[in-house]
Formats: structure tokens, C-alpha cells, sequence
């Protein structure tokens, strides 16, 4: 089972287009998937249609002990898609997740005994005890990138809050998180200052770089209003195709 979070602190730069995308193209390459939100925005949820009026969320699996993972797991409309869903519920579950011991490990317990080939993590673009809990739970970290110039300045802190997380870990639990690959989304066709955001993120993560680059396309945001995976929405778009590389480029690298 390989557990992926997709994250950056950076807001807006494709983490729950991925997430979606992503979960979606390997749930209809035959994998058994399970997304889960970790965002108290919910839009890996919404994005799905997945509701949560009546039904226990990510917040209830994090902060009751007796709620288990049957109890916030809903089929999504991708047969070998399930959801953990999140809303805004779990802003205030995350302050009362803070004030509890072993707060970091909840979801890593609570994930235990899930049988699926991925997981996959949307996180929020703040680094709290939700992120802290993803990067203790996913072995593989993808970092989407925007390329503009702030993208830069925001990489390296990201880098080093993986780093603590990943000390303080090492004291007691064997795991550590690692970047599995940058992937450039909102892709356009390279004006000066891309280039040169392109070419200091190459230098400093090589190969981990994604081969595929998601470009802009208003599609992706079309798909989301409609509740549906870009392959559902439009399948021959170029966010399509680009997610569809993707998919295909995570399988590969992780094999
Ligand atoms: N490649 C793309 N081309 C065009 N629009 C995109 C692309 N990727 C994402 N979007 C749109 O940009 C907005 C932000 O994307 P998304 O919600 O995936 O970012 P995020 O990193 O999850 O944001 P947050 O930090 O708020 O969680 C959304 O409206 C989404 O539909
Ligand atoms: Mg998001």
C-alpha cells in the first residue's frame, strides 16, 4: 500500500486538483483507492460530490475514539474510489486534535488496518497538527509548484517542516515522509521568469521533478463545479492528458 500526501503551504497551486485527478486516474486504472481530505475547505470532497451533512467526517475519525474508519468511509461515484470526507468541522476538530496526547498519530493509528493500494491526502495549505498527521501517515509527499517567483521562497520552509516532522518521528515510530516528486501545475508556455523558477527547482530536486507538467486549463476548475474528475468532465482536454501521464508516472516511479 503506498500512502501519498499532496501538499504545499502554499494556498491555491493545485493540491486538491491533484488529489482528486490523481485518485480518480488510478482508481480507473484498476487500483483500489482511498482519498482522503484533510482540509477543513472540503474540496477534494466537494469536488467529488461527496456530502457530509449527515454523515460522520474526518473530524469525528480524528477526535472520537470510537469512530472508526467504517464509520467515515463513503463510495464515491468511481467504482474503486472511496472517500474520507472533510468540511469546516474540522477547523475546530483540529484545535481539540492539538490539545490531546499523541495528537500527531491519530491518523497513521487510524489508517492501520485500511485495505487499499493507495492512499491519498489532501492537506490543507497551513502547517498545524492535520499536517503534522499526513506527514506521519504518507511515506511519499508530492509537492505541486506553481511557477512563480513566491513559489520559490515558500519550497524551502515546506522542506523543513517534513525535516522536524520527520526527527521528531525517527525518536519513536520507524517512518519517515519524503518528496516522491515536484510536478508544475498552472504550466504555460515559459515566459522569462518561469523559466528561471523552472530552472532553480530543477537544480535543487534533479530528477524528482515530474517528467509530466499539468498545464493551465480551465476545464479543471469546470470539472470541479460539476462535481466530477476531469476524465469524466473532458477526456480528451490537456489536463486530462496530463493527469492521465501522471498517473501513469506515479505507478512507475513507485513500483
Ligand atoms: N492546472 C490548472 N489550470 C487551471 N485552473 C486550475 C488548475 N489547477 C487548479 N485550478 C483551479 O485553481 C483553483 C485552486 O486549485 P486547488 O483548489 O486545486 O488548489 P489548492 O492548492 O488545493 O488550494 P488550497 O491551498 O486553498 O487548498 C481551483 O479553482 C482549481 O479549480
Ligand atoms: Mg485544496
Amino acid at each position: 500500500m503506498y500512502k501519498i500526501a499532496i501538499s504545499n503551504q502554499k494556498g491555491g497551486v493545485g493540491k486538491s486538483t491533484t488529489s482528486i485527478n490523481l485518485s480518480a486516474g488510478l482508481a480507473y486504472a484498476g487500483k483500489k483507492v482511498l482519498l482522503v481530505d484533510l482540509d477543513p475547505q472540503g474540496h477534494s470532497s466537494l469536488g467529488l460530490g461527496i456530502k457530509t451533512d449527515t454523515q460522520q467526517t474526518i473530524a469525528e475519525l480524528l477526535c472520537h475514539d470510537d469512530c472508526s474508519l467504517t464509520d467515515v468511509i463513503q463510495k464515491s461515484y468511481i467504482k474503486n474510489l472511496d472517500v474520507i470526507p472533510a468540511d469546516n468541522s474540522l477547523s475546530a476538530a483540529e484545535y481539540k486534535l492539538a490539545q490531546t496526547q499523541a495528537k500527531e498519530f491519530v491518523l497513521r493509528t487510524k489508517l492501520k488496518n485500511a485495505e487499499y493500494d493507495y492512499i491519498i491526502i489532501d492537506t490543507s495549505p497551513t502547517f498545524n497538527t492535520l499536517l503534522a498527521n499526513a506527514f506521519l501517515t504518507a511515506e511519499h509527499i508530492i509537492l505541486p509548484v506553481q511557477l512563480d517567483y513566491f513559489s520559490l521562497a515558500g519550497i524551502e520552509s515546506f522542506l523543513e517542516s517534513i525535516n522536524r516532522t520527520n526527527v521528531k518521528a525517527g525518536s519513536l515510530i520507524d517512518h519517515r515522509a519524503e518528496v516522491m516528486g515536484v510536478l508544475f501545475t498552472f504550466y504555460k508556455t515559459r515566459t522569462n521568469l518561469s523559466k528561471r523558477v523552472l530552472e532553480a527547482i530543477n537544480e535543487s530536486f534533479g530528477n524528482k521533478v515530474f517528467e509530466t507538467k499539468i498545464p493551465e486549463n480551465v476545464k479543471l476548475s469546470e470539472a470541479q463545479e460539476s462535481s466530477k474528475s476531469i476524465f469524466d468532465h473532458d477526456a480528451k482536454c490537456s489536463g486530462s492528458i496530463a493527469y492521465a501521464n501522471l498517473v501513469n508516472e506515479v505507478m512507475r516511479r513507485l513500483k
